[in-house]
């Protein structure tokens, strides 16, 4: 058997296409477009990459986008002065702070100061709460998180009553997403186990997972025999293993690997997300979907 491919990179096109058509929409009845300012310290070329992808995104589904680029020596009041700066301005309904920030910066104390109305990240404690409650009170699902369960739902697999196991318990990805597929609704409703490094007999939990999510870190970590036949696996891990140089452009690009043994696991998932491809291109698609529901939520039609 040869698993069904979850394509980040299809599904993308989908909801960029439905978001775009609702600002449309919104422009025309409200004469507004939603706002997005990405804020990046230093000239980290990984996080420079990432905040290019996410204004041109912005700019492609109709939105406002604002790149406001600082010096890596800005100082953290500096920092905090600009983000309340943008937590006052009307125009602009998202606002992302680029991680990871300097060393010299509390990274702690720039993201509790967002306004969590305008925390499209989903990272303040205030949205961190509202997420555990779950139901009307979720305003913004982290990123990444959300962009999975959007996967999971698009490629028609049943949530409810099934068995996902989350290996990993970071913050942005294994806490939160294991607490949006236990809720009680639509494309959750599900009996979750999250493991960890602390966890003993890995594999024999990650067997009875009717739906696997891997978000550890660890390239190839998850063997085919851990895979229940015919589940469906989302691989989170994006692992650079070495560079190559790219047909298109020429230029040395990373290789990248998932935490699953994606080769061997095709033959008996049902279904599966590859890396590149897979959740990666989901990320920037929710925070779009973050930033459009930001401005609904402020003119009442969310
Ligand atoms: N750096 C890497 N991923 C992310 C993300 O999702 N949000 C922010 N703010 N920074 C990141």
């Amino acid at each position: 058997m040869t698993a069904k491919l979850i394509l980040g990179t299809e599904i993308r096109e989908q909801i960029l296409e439905e978001i775009t058509a609702e600002v449309k929409a919104i422009k025309a009845k409200h004469g507004v477009v939603p706002g997005l300012v990405t804020i990046l310290i230093g000239e980290n070329p990984a996080s420079m990459s990432y905040v290019t992808l996410k204004i041109q995104t912005a700019h492609r589904v109709g939105f406002t986008e604002v790149q406001d680029s600082q010096p890596v020596d800005i100082s953290e009041a500096d920092l905090l002065a600009l983000i309340d700066k943008y937590n006052k301005d009307d125009s602009i309904n998202g606002i992302l702070v680029q991680l990871p920030l300097p060393k010299h910066i509390n990274e702690k104390k720039v993201l509790n100061a967002i306004d969590p109305d305008k925390d499209v990240d989903g990272f303040h404690p205030v949205n961190v709460g509202r997420l555990m409650i779950g139901g009307s009170e979720v305003r913004f699902p982290p990123c990444t998180p959300a962009g999975i369960q959007e996967m999971i739902v698009r490629a028609g697999v049943e949530t409810k009553g099934a068995e996902v196991v989350v290996v990993g318990r970071s913050n942005i990805v294994g806490k939160p997403i294991a607490n949006m597929m236990l809720q009680k609704g639509a494309g959750a409703n599900s009996t979750v186990t999250i493991v960890h490094t602390g966890t003993k007999n890995m594999d024999a939990h990650c067997k009875r997972a009717d739906i696997l999510i891997v978000a550890a870190g660890v390239p190839g970590l998850v063997k085919p025999e851990w895979i229940k036949p015919g589940a469906c696996v989302i691989d989170v891990g994006v692992n650079r293993v070495g560079e190559k140089v790219s047909e298109k452009t020429g230029k040395k690009i990373a290789i990248l690997k998932g935490d699953v043994d994606f080769d061997a696991a095709k033959e008996i998932a049902g279904s599966i997300t590859p890396v590149p491809g897979g959740v990666g291109p989901m990320t920037i698609t929710m925070l779009m979907k973050n930033t459009l529901k930001s401005l609904k939520f402020k003119l009442g039609i969310a």
